[in-house]
């Protein structure tokens, strides 16, 4: 009699007549929605062959090194040289003679931007491409512009813009990420390839397997280095070849370190130290599962105040600059009173102030 009513009425409504039989079941239907993710995740993690290693237990100290004065918030007072000329300036190279600064870019330019008191006076000229993503410049004793180019190898372009090939192999390898470089007084070259196994697009590869793939071939201290210490290799002298501390517990992951010419080593700072990295560096499933999340469906944020530590000759922390919003800072230079930074994904260089905005 009832039923004959509620035909009468409306058509039966399927999802009335199912919340009305079971109570539990839209909460069941629920649950194994839900979990069809998880399982499938699961099985992801199963078959992919991507097996990152443990690291030292080194690397995943939380010691910091104390610094005796910092800028935390190094973005308010900065300023953006060359704003939307620039793509991911990565190094920052400063000729004094011309009072320009040579930065790669991930458009394959090397870029010269002249250094002025007011960053609205800069030029931005786009000078060579390398066909490849310059990064580590360094000026060589005949002003020629010694290039690292993870794609082309070590480069040579003249101050007539010729570019000419140095070496992208030593010993049968070929360079993977010819990554940072320096020209000694004498002229030689040094330089760093920072992974064999994988190029500069898939750098996160190498951090998140965590098996040692950084050639030493000649670098005077070690960029993008997990283990947040920086080491000392003597060119010459009595240890000539011999590696030292330089410093530990750098209060972030290193990558550029350049000299100032006034005593400090001014190291550029990625990240600074945070839960998912500390949480990746101790636990390689954590790594593996990062490495899931950036094939599938790119990788979480997990960098923050990045920025550059100043070193003095002995290794001795003076100041750190840095800030919350800050990431994938590789290089500083200090020109002047002004701190200024290179980086992996900004349009610009920043800048920065040090008498204005010292750190305290
Ligand atoms: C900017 O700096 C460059 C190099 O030092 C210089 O040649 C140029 O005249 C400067 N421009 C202005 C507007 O100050
Ligand atoms: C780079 O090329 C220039 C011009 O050919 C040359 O003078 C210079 O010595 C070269 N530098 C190196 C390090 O090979």
């Amino acid at each position: 009699m009832s039923r004959k009513k509620h035909d009468s009425t409306s058509p039966p409504n399927p999802s009335k007549i199912i919340s009305k039989g079971k109570t539990s079941w839209p909460f069941t239907a629920f649950s194994v929605a839900s979990l069809v993710p998880v399982v499938f995740a699961i099985i992801l993690y199963q078959l992919d062959p991507f097996d990152p290693a443990p690291y030292p237990p080194d690397v995943f100290t939380r010691y910091v090194v104390p610094v005796p004065a910092s800028n935390g918030r190094m973005l308010q007072g900065s300023e953006s040289v060359g704003a939307g000329k620039l793509v991911g300036p990565e190094d920052v190279a400063y000729d004094p003679s011309s009072g320009v600064i040579y930065t790669g870019c991930a458009d394959g330019w090397i870029n010269r931007v002249t250094v002025n008191d007011s960053v609205s006076d800069s030029v931005v000229q786009k000078w060579v491409n390398t066909g490849g993503r310059p990064l580590g410049i360094a000026i060589g004793r005949n002003n020629e512009i010694i290039v690292a180019d993870p794609e082309k190898g070590l480069l040579n372009v003249s101050a007539e813009g010729t570019v000419e090939l140095l070496t992208d192999e030593a010993e049968g390898q070929k360079f993977k990420t010819t990554d940072a470089v320096d020209v000694a007084h004498n002229g030689i070259v040094y330089f760093s390839d920072a992974s064999y196994k994988y190029r500069l697009k898939e750098f996160i590869w190498d951090i998140l397997e965590g098996k040692p793939m950084v050639d030493f071939l000649a670098t005077t201290l070690q960029p993008r280095e997990q283990r947040r210490r920086c080491r000392k290799y003597h060119i010459q002298g009595e240890d000539k070849g011999r590696v030292e501390k330089f410093i530990d517990g750098l209060p972030g992951m290193p990558d550029n370190i350049r000299y100032d010419g006034e005593g400090h080593y001014w190291i550029a700072l990625a990240s600074g130290l945070t839960l998912p990295w500390d949480l990746a560096f101790r636990y390689p499933f954590v790594r593996k599962c990062i490495a899931i999340m950036e094939k599938y469906i790119g990788r979480p944020h997990m960098e923050k105040n990045g920025g550059a530590l100043a070193v003095d000759l002995a290794g001795k922390p003076t100041a750190h600059y840095y800030d919350p919003g800050l990431s994938l800072v590789s290089s500083g230079i200090k020109i002047g009173d002004h701190l200024y930074c290179g980086n992996l994904v900004y349009p610009h260089i920043i800048r920065l102030n040090l008498k204005q905005y010292p750190a305290t």
